[in-house]
């Protein structure tokens, strides 16, 4: 028996009348940028994560690319991420020039996010060397969004 990583379809099924559904209404506007539907998202999205504002972009490589430059995240930085995620997270962090840095998550319960809170100064100089430095937030994504207390 073969049991995939990841089926998208599994994933698809029980949403695809609503989401046809909302496919049809968002086609037939002509209003694919900005729409109702964009700011209904970044309101929901806010609340799920505990969050005063999210800012919805086109996918999850893009997500990621901004973090990092709004952290101004480039050569000669290390990004701790998790080791279980998709390929695009280490790709945007090596897409800055800067070096991922692999670490494991604490627990699934706590849907495969990385907590900012549990790097000691100590344990990321151990790791990397004295120019390691910690930042206000990490970038911490996974297969699956978290709370707010997994984000920064
Ligand atoms: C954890 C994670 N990060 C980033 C991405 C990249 O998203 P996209 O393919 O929308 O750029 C994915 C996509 O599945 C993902 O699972």
């Amino acid at each position: 028996m073969q049991i995939p990583l990841v089926d998208v379809k599994a994933q698809y099924a029980p949403l695809q009348a609503e989401l046809e559904a909302r496919f049809r209404e968002i086609l037939g506007s002509g209003q694919f940028i900005r729409g109702p539907h964009y700011y209904a998202f970044q309101e929901e999205a806010a609340a799920f994560l505990g969050v005063s504002k999210t800012i919805g972009v086109g996918n999850g490589t893009d997500a990621i690319v901004i973090v990092l430059d709004a952290m101004e995240i480039g050569p000669g930085d290390e990004v701790i991420c998790p080791a279980f995620t998709f390929y695009a997270t280490a790709e945007s962090i090596a897409r800055r020039g800067a070096t991922p840095v692999f670490a494991d998550s604490a627990s699934l319960r706590k849907m495969n996010c990385l907590s900012p809170g549990r790097f000691s100064q100590k344990s990321i100089v151990e790791r990397s060397g004295p120019a390691a430095r910690t930042r206000g937030a990490s970038v911490s994504f996974s297969a699956r969004a978290g709370r707010s207390s997994d984000h920064a």
